[in-house]
């Protein structure tokens, strides 16, 4: 399983990833990271694993249209099979979620269909709810809207500040994609309409 990591930040999901790829039997590897911020993080870290990046800057493009036509070009000749979104913080068009459709995942800090968007993990405590979670699902043409493969719930402690509650949720990130990518890597998730479901 060929797999393209999208990331706009600090990029430890992919790391995660990266990690539990080299150091577990999940039968993929990434071929490529694909970033929309020249200074983010993620970019160091793919140069640490060795792994070609995909840099562009979407001011030097005149829509998002344009820069995911050359991305699709991009992937298509790496032979992409999978996209995983992993903190890329921009929204895609049907340029990208058309040829991928069933073939992009996404990692989001909350319970969906709750706190959707930007800062799940802040309206999650904005909102005063007692658990909140991971949710890793398949990309649609909405916003975190797809098929859900996984969802993990945390609970939110009495104290919790938006920094504290983002290390727990980002610990449980930190295992719920891997074993994503690896069920999908064994051929064990299907989708039919809304309902996903893991075979073993
Ligand atoms: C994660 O919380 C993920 O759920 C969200 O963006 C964050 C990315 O963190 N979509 P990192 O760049 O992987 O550290």
């Amino acid at each position: 399983l060929r797999i393209a990591v999208f990331a706009s930040g600090s990029g430890s999901n992919f790391q995660a990833l990266a990690e539990a790829i080299r150091d577990t039997g999940i039968n993929a590897s990434i071929e490529l990271v694909v970033c929309d911020k020249p200074s983010a993080y993620v970019l160091e870290r793919a140069k640490h694993f060795n792994i070609e990046t995909y840099t562009f800057r979407p001011k030097d493009y005149s829509s998002r249209e344009d820069y995911e036509r050359e991305i699709v070009a991009k992937l298509e000749r790496e032979r992409i099979d999978l996209i995983v979104l992993a903190g890329y913080m921009r929204i895609i068009t049907d340029v990208l979620v058309e040829p991928y459709c069933g073939r992009m995942i996404n990692i989001h800090p909350s319970l969906l269909p709750v706190f959707p968007g930007i800062n799940g993990i802040g309206q999650a405590l904005e909102y005063g709810v007692k658990i909140t979670g991971v949710t890793v699902h398949f990309v649609d043409g909405g916003m975190d809207t797809g098929p859900i493969i996984a969802q993990h719930a945390v609970e939110v402690e009495e104290n919790d500040s938006e920094e504290t509650l983002a290390a727990r949720i980002h610990r449980v990130e930190h295992e719920l994609l891997p074993k994503v990518v690896g069920w999908i890597a064994e051929g064990q998730v299907s989708v039919t309409g809304r309902k996903v479901t893991i075979t073993n």
